[in-house]
């Protein structure tokens, strides 16, 4: 896998076995990642065990992952923990889901406050428990002059239902007379999105073998760079991301436009 990622570049005299993370460029960091973190579900069936325990697992993946974004000191990571098409799951896993979502927020607001990361959380929060609402509000309102990492959650977030959201607001805005139909333009639009505050997505990474966006951040990937990996999102760590980003520093981004050498 090494000599797969060095391919192309010149960075030969590196040997397998020595750690990746160690040998990530700084000068060539996304500076938003976003995480489709896929797989719980089949890591915990593969080993026997019932799908909760993939979840309780991929708690740990995640502040693994985050800690590795905040020795990296990466600009901006979101993660996908429940999608709007998630509700459909039955009724004993949403719930242990947002049981884990609450005990997240208790047990690590504390750890995430002191690495000086701000937390954010995206989607239908207001239809989520009135308990939790309140815990991620406090956890927003503890980290907002937090200067760290930026860690948004999407949690109740689907992409087609936040441009809903931000086209309804829009049209009620030129109903009001305060806004001319022209003067809707792509700035105002992503002003209107819960990512409002955030860079655009640089990469995408999805665990567990699935190649597709399933609805995450449709408008904020536009020009991203996607990586799939097989390995299971309880087995994410700082080697994984890292062989993430070593091939992210590789690709040539173009924008649209030519190669510069071209
Ligand atoms: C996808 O795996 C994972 C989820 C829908 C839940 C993601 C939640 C976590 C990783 C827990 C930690 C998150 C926070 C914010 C504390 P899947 O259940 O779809 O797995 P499968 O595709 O193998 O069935």
């Amino acid at each position: 896998m090494w000599k797969k990622i060095f391919g192309k570049s010149d960075k030969t005299n590196i040997e397998p076995g020595e750690s990746l993370f160690e040998q990530i460029d700084r000068e060539r960091l996304p500076r938003h990642i976003a995480i489709i973190m896929d797989g719980n579900g089949r890591w915990a069936n593969g080993k026997g065990m019932v799908r909760s325990v993939g979840h309780t697992a991929g708690v740990k993946a995640l502040k693994r992952t985050l800690k590795a974004a905040i020795a990296l000191n990466l600009e901006a990571m979101t993660v996908y923990a429940f999608s709007t098409e998630n509700w459909k799951r039955p009724a004993t896993e949403v719930e242990f889901l947002m049981k884990l979502f609450s005990e997240y927020l208790e047990k690590e607001i504390a750890e995430m406050d002191s690495d000086n990361v701000c937390i954010k959380f995206i989607g239908r929060v207001n239809e989520l428990s009135p308990g939790l609402q309140k815990q991620i509000a406090d956890a927003e309102q503890r980290t907002a002059n937090n200067t760290g990492v930026r860690f948004t959650v999407g949690v109740n977030y689907g992409g087609q239902d936040e441009m809903m959201r931000a086209v309804r607001s829009l049209a009620q805005d030129v109903k009001n007379g305060t806004l001319e139909p022209d003067d809707i333009d792509c700035k105002l639009i992503e002003s209107h999105l819960d990512t409002r505050e955030l860079p655009p997505v640089d990469l995408v990474i999805r665990t567990s073998g699935d190649m597709r966006l399933s609805n995450f951040l449709i408008w904020q990937t536009a020009y991203a760079e996607f990586w799939f990996t097989d390995t299971n999102w309880p087995d994410f760590d700082k080697e994984k991301l890292a062989e993430a980003l070593l091939d992210f520093g590789q690709r040539e981004r173009r924008f649209g436009g030519l190669n510069k050498k071209k």
